[in-house]
């Protein structure tokens, strides 16, 4: 019986990543101010900033990008990725859009009117900001286990039933729809269990409430449903996505991260009151219905993407390399939430560098440090992203000092992973040296993509 589990593709195209010194890379740091955001994607060895549009095309979705249909109106590319949704998802209507946020800021500008209450496992931020933008409110109602980053739990991403109760109980009349974040991104990629899914259907079933999926991760989603959830080990990864996307009355998707292409989303509804709305807007400030802002081409790899994402033997190499990364952190004495998700590992900077206050912004500091280092780009998801500092100068810090490091789809071989996780372990093992950082300049909102740092 062998247990390694391989990367199920073979190598056709290769992209060269230049290797730098530490000496380059300090320098190269000083001039983005400590800000990684700022630095050329070519001065970074291995780039884990997001898993978003990052990944490797396969042969199959190159070559369907030759045969990609560019009329404006009817493209035959249009009907063959709305074939492959609508037997994924049983939604009649699939509107195309250039990414998630544009699906979001469409359905919430048709389904969202001020004062309305969203009630959601996590809201990812753009999701958030474009209902907040409407008026209404953005409430996160995972369970508190979801909340607790040692605490041990196979679907942390699920909603908290009593709260969503107690909310819809209290002020049912604001609540237009209920939302699911599958997997929950802003809580470490964590999964929902299908009978999550269903109790929350039959709890909106009885206060009459539509429930929208956001389905990013989904097939991640679905594959940890069929790892860890009793009675569905037998079932086919594709089936247990269909039920979910059955449960639910429509959904949108960043298709840059489940999808497997590097830019593309979608809108899809059943019939209802929204859907003209919709079709509208998008008209609007997309394109025609059947390109949605997206090349006829674009089209056709997300076709393609959207089975490809759905292989099985991809899901299990793909949340064995998460889970991989994880342990090795750990057997380096590296505290990270856990258990590891779907799309990445998120490292506790508290923990690793218990020397740094606050004020001095503790992940901001270790993504600086693995840059540094080893050349890895992380993201911080901190004090610097989601603190936020007063007029008079008061500084607000999150609850949270995470590192980020999310992993593009088919892009990495393990001894990329192998170098990750030696380098960061070493690091670990000589934290006490790693500085933190001071913010000198920064802007009035999403501080984190310009700001400007100096070592304290
Ligand atoms: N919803 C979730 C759960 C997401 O993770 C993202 C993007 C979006 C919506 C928005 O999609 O970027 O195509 O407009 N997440 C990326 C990330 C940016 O790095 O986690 P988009």
């Amino acid at each position: 019986m062998i247990h390694t589990i391989i990367e199920p593709f073979r190598i056709k195209a290769v992209e060269p990543i230049r290797m730098s010194t530490r000496s380059e890379r300090r320098h190269w740091l000083a001039e983005a101010r400590l800000n990684v955001f700022q630095l050329p994607a070519d001065h970074v060895l291995l780039d884990f900033l997001t898993d978003s549009g990052t990944g490797a095309m396969s042969a199959k979705q190159w070559g369907a990008i030759m045969e990609g249909d560019e009329s404006y109106a009817g493209s035959r590319s249009f009907f063959r990725l709305e074939a492959v949704l609508q037997d994924l998802t049983n939604y009649r209507h699939i509107i195309p859009t250039h990414q998630g946020r544009a699906a979001e800021r469409i359905f919430f500008s048709v389904a969202t009117k001020k004062g309305d209450v969203i009630p959601n496992n996590t809201h990812f931020d753009t999701t958030r900001a474009n209902i907040e933008y409407q008026g209404a409110e953005a409430v996160d109602l995972v369970i508190p286990e979801g909340l607790q980053p040692r605490t041990r739990h196979p679907f942390k991403g699920n909603i908290d039933l009593a709260r969503v109760e107690e909310l819809l109980e209290r002020e049912g009349h604001r609540v237009p729809f209920g939302m699911m974040t599958l997997t929950n991104n802003s809580g470490g990629g964590q999964p929902v269990s299908l009978e999550n899914l269903r109790a929350y259907r039959a709890l909106l079933d009885r206060y009459g409430k539509r429930l929208i999926l956001d389905v990013c991760r989904y097939a991640e989603n679905s594959m940890f449903i069929k790892l860890r959830e009793p009675g569905m080990q037998d079932r086919s990864v594709k089936s247990i996505a269909q039920e979910m996307f059955r449960l639910a009355d429509g959904a949108m998707m960043s298709a840059k991260k489940d999808g497997m292409v590097n830019i593309g989303g979608f809108l899809a509804l059943n019939d209802s009151d929204w859907v003209e709305a919709a079709k509208t807007l998008l008209i609007l400030t997309e394109g025609f219905p059947t390109y949605g802002g997206l090349a006829g081409r674009d089209l056709e790899a997300l076709a393609v993407g959207m089975e490809e994402g759905l292989n099985e033997d991809y899901l299990r190499y793909r949340l064995r390399t998460v889970e991989y990364m994880g342990e090795k952190m750990m057997a380096g004495g590296v505290a990270i939430v856990e258990p590891t998700g779907g799309h990445a590992v998120y490292l506790d900077a508290r923990d690793f560098l218990p020397h740094l206050p606050p004020e001095q912004y503790p992940a901001w500091s270790l993504c600086n440090a693995l840059y540094m280092e080893a050349g890895i780009r992380g993201v911080e998801i901190g004090s610097v992203m989601f603190g936020k500092r007063d007029a008079d100068g008061t500084e607000h810090y999150h609850n949270m000092e995470l590192v980020r490091l999310a992993f593009p789809r088919r892009m990495y071989t393990q001894s990329h992973f192998d170098y990750a996780a030696e380098a960061i372990c070493e690091l670990k093992a000589r934290a006490h040296e790693v500085r933190g950082v001071k913010m000198v300049k920064q802007a009035k909102y999403l501080r984190h993509f310009t700001a400007e740092f100096e070592t304290a």
